[in-house]
């Protein structure tokens, strides 16, 4: 395993539409998968996509972290996904507010609209097909790591462009009453 370098915001690879895995039981997938784990824990990502490691590839993996989850009851702490092809599909129009950040765009957060409730699906690593509903912190990282697969970073999704801080400015503009969100 090797913890990789992760693209930043303006490299090429982040901004292309990544390719359908066709090979599930190709070596180099399951190695990109453990590198992808390996590189997300090291930076204490809640998530990744492989766009980040500069493999434009349809593989996203992401966890719910106990401190993120939402007053929703049904948005709870979730270890590793791991999803292969993935395809969203909201559920109603309704959206909400999170802060994000990533490790693409590093030293930022912003507050993004998200659809509140959608229906995923994908193919976990051993090939067996993932079919969840999700809302709250679990239904934005989501959303998060798979528009990386589509050329997509969270700025592009913001409404409200004063919403954009620097990390090192989250306790004046938050009063210091909100943690720190960790990057997606
Ligand atoms: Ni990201």
């Amino acid at each position: 395993m090797a913890i990789l370098k992760i693209a930043r915001m303006g490299h090429p690879v982040l901004r292309r539409r990544a390719e359908v895995v066709t090979d599930l039981h190709d070596p180099e997938v399951q190695r990109l998968i453990d590198d992808m784990h390996e590189t997300m824990i090291d930076a204490n990502g809640a998530g990744i996509a492989a766009p980040q490691v500069y493999v434009s590839r349809r593989v996203v993996m992401f966890r719910v972290p106990a401190e993120r989850t939402t007053e929703d009851p049904q948005d709870q702490p979730m270890g590793l996904t791991v999803l292969i092809n993935p395809v969203l599909e909201p559920i109603g129009e309704e959206k909400h507010l999170g802060w994000e950040g990533c490790l693409s765009v590093p030293g930022l957060r912003g507050e993004v609209p998200r659809y509140s409730r959608l229906r995923y699906s994908g193919l976990a690593p051993d090939g067996s097909r993932i079919e969840r509903e999700a809302t709250g912190f679990h239904a934005t990282v989501v959303q998060h790591e798979c528009d990386h697969l589509d050329g997509i970073l969270y700025p592009q999704r913001m409404t409200d462009l004063t919403k954009l801080i620097f990390t090192s400015e989250w306790d004046a503009f938050t009063g210091g009453s909100i943690p720190e969100p960790p990057d997606d």
